[in-house]
């Protein structure tokens, strides 16, 4: 029977389009998948989505649909996660939504038994409130002190909310961290350790009220779980942990590794472990913290507009070239610098000049000496030189270096080694000059044919072992060098001599083409701004004046800062809101202005804006309004926006603009 194994990524937030950061972390997992089903593991690679959360409530407010419409757009919509698994050859045998039905009601039972065990009480959590916006917000959630979506001063206050206790089990989670191989690389032990445990772990807020959009706690209405409990759960609910959907747990739990990025180590290491603990299951054998793939040395992200996508790349270079760069270039557990640059000389370098080579001038010397099929016998010969013996030793050898490195999670030196032996291949091509062996082929026909089987072997277990890096090209490459399916499994990566010395060579495409360094970086150049483009709200702003205004009429609108004391609808009016201003003359001002399809009233009280004062006085819906407030229109998609003029609160009620 096979030993399973089985490997996890995060569940990713479908908050935005996933970038090339993502794709790393999956690659990685995937090629560690790969990699295990070719060892003869029976394997279990999990992926998914962790849908719920404020964030994606908000967002999904914003954008005017349901949180559900909204996380079903990203996850399952043209060009969504799902899309790009799919086109970076992911490939996990389960997918899992925290919004499935299965997974939510497991939740709930997971809440309710460390409830029911005592490891979860009901207390009250300090913080700060917004009564206007009846909001609970936290210390750091404040912007500049006051409530992050109105902007008005907040008070100290109590929600009631439960707690797990997280304090209960920091010995037993230091002393798992300390002392076994548990939290890899051993670097993010003390980290964990130092920053976290030893100032005091304190308990854990593991519900909310502020917002709905989450796991209700199903024996105290008004309550969600807390995203972190939901999300950690799903390596376990995808299982079937307290669910009839899957019934996989008691063979693949505890889990082999968890691959994680190093901002989540914590929640990983600390927090996971103790709810397991909690509820009395084994703890995953490993977790592991991935570094960052940088941009220009700080963290890609969409609010910085600096995140590169992973699609432009694998239509503009391949999806199997991507992969491998991801792999080969930054150590695993490490932060990497993402350049297009780095990108294009790694294809260049390792892909088309030595590997690239080394098949098509292997297989074209094959056709063009043999016409494609070697004598039989070739696989001997009686008086090997040195570098035969090199060559023939490094190959055999390196299915054993291979599996040390990547046993050990360091994809990176498991194809260091490969290409080591790639490029000893080679350099054995210079040692055995075969176009000179081919110009008397009686009397060295024998030994030119023994020189090419060396070159096809040494690229068949190389070709094996790199296929969980790039799947597709390694299948196109097993069909040029004529190695059959037996010929491709892992137990013969480790036996010189299995490639049938009669093998049909042909010499296909060329596997990786040489990219043109220049040109492509324009051309990605040019794409990236086309898709910032694209990304852009289509905006369509008002014609410009057609007519200038002489200077002194213009001088004479006098433009005022105002702030708004109070602010209402006007009765029976579904357009008009009104303000009460002070204008800095130490009489209320007031002005009517037809914005409540943007504004609700009271969010516009303490703001300064901007308004013209010496209008003459009009009546609308039999009420004064004296001025105008002024705002920014522009036409969005269709639909018309309008935004006030706000001016720097500093800035004192009655200050002229000019
Ligand atoms: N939803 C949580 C994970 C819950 S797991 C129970 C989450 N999601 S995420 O979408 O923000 O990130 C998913 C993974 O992508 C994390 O491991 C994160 O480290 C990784 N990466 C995001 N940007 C990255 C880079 N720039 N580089 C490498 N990995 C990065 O966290």
């Amino acid at each position: 029977m096979k030993k399973p194994f089985y490997i996890t990524t995060p569940i990713y937030y479908p908050s935005d389009k996933l970038h090339i950061g993502h794709t790393y972390c999956t690659v990685a997992t995937d090629a560690m998948a790969r990699y295990k089903r070719l060892a003869g593991y029976d394997v279990m690679f999990l992926t998914g989505t962790d849908e719920h959360g404020q964030k994606i409530e908000t967002k999904a407010k914003e954008a005017g649909v349901t949180p559900q419409q909204f996380v079903d757009n990203i996850v399952e919509g043209e060009g969504g996660i799902l899309d790009l698994w799919k086109l970076m050859n992911i490939s996990n045998d389960r997918f899992i939504r925290t919004t499935d039905d299965y997974h939510v009601s497991a939740i709930q039972k997971i809440f309710k038994k460390m409830y029911e065990n005592g490891d979860i009480y009901k207390g009250s959590y300090k913080g700060k409130y917004c009564t206007p916006c009846e909001s609970f917000w936290t210390e750091s959630q404040l912007k500049d002190g006051c409530c992050p979506d109105c902007g008005r001063p907040v008070v100290d206050a109590e929600e009631e909310a439960y707690f797990f206790r997280l304090s209960k089990y920091a010995d037993k989670v230091q002393d798992l961290l300390e002392n076994t191989d548990f939290l890899q690389p051993r670097s993010r032990v003390n980290e964990m350790v130092n920053n976290f445990i030893k100032p005091g772990l304190e308990d854990l807020c593991v519900s909310r009220t502020s917002f709905t959009w989450g796991v209700p706690v199903d024996f105290d209405p008004g309550h969600v779980v807390y995203v972190w409990v939901d999300a950690l759960s799903n390596y376990i609910t995808a299982l079937g942990y307290d669910n009839d959907k899957y019934d996989d747990y008691s063979k693949f739990w505890p889990a082999d590794y968890h691959f994680v990025g190093k901002e989540i180590v914590r929640f990983h290491s600390i927090i996971w472990p103790a709810m397991l603990m909690s509820l009395g299951e084994p703890l995953p054998k490993h977790v592991f913290g991935h570094g960052w793939l940088l941009l220009d040395g700080g963290k890609m992200s969409k609010s910085k507009g600096n995140v590169v996508d992973p699609y432009i790349l694998a239509e503009k270079f391949g999806v199997d070239a991507l992969r491998f760069f991801l792999m080969r270039t930054f150590p695993f557990g490490s932060d990497g610098n993402f350049s297009n640059e780095l990108l294009i000389q790694t294809i260049n370098v390792d892909l088309a000049n030595d590997l690239g080579n080394l098949v098509s001038r292997t297989t074209a010397m094959v056709g063009k000496y043999f016409g494609g099929t070697l004598p039989a016998g070739c696989k001997d010969w009686s008086a090997p030189e040195s570098f035969d013996t090199d060559l023939i030793s490094m190959a055999s050898a390196l299915r054993g270096v291979y599996e040390a490195q990547m046993e050990s999670c360091a994809p990176h030196n498991a194809l260091a080694e490969t290409f080591r032996v790639i490029q000893r291949a080679n350099k054995y091509i210079d040692e055995t000059a075969p176009w000179a062996l081919a110009k008397d082929m009686e009397a060295n026909g024998q030994r030119l044919a023994h020189v090419l089987y060396n070159l096809l072997e040494t690229t068949r277990i190389c070709g094996i072992l790199l296929s969980p890096f790039m799947p597709e090209s390694m299948e196109k490459l097993f069909v040029q060098i004529g190695a059959a399916a037996e010929m491709q499994t892992w137990d013969s990566a480790a036996v010189w001599g299995t490639l049938s010395d009669t093998a049909a060579v042909t010499k296909g495409e060329n596997l990786f083409p040489r990219i043109d360094m220049e040109k492509a970086l324009a051309e990605l150049e040019a794409a990236a701004e086309a898709a910032k483009k694209a990304a852009m709200p289509a905006l369509e702003i008002e014609p410009y004046a057609a007519e200038n205004v002489d200077f002194d009429t213009f001088c004479k609108s006098d433009f005022r800062a105002v702030k708004v004391k109070a602010c209402e609808n006007v009765k029976k009016s579904e357009k008009l809101l009104k303000f009460t201003l002070d204008d800095g003359t130490g009489k209320d001002r007031q002005i009517l202005s037809g914005i409540a399809k943007y504004y609700k009233a009271e969010e516009l009280v303490g703001k300064t804006l901007l308004a013209i004062v010496n209008l003459p006085p009009r009546k609308m819906m039999g009420q004064e309004s004296c001025g105008m407030l002024i705002s920014a229109v522009h036409t969005e998609k269709g639909e018309e926006k309008l935004n006030l003029v706000m001016l720097d609160d500093k800035i004192p009620a009655g200050a002229k603009m000019c």
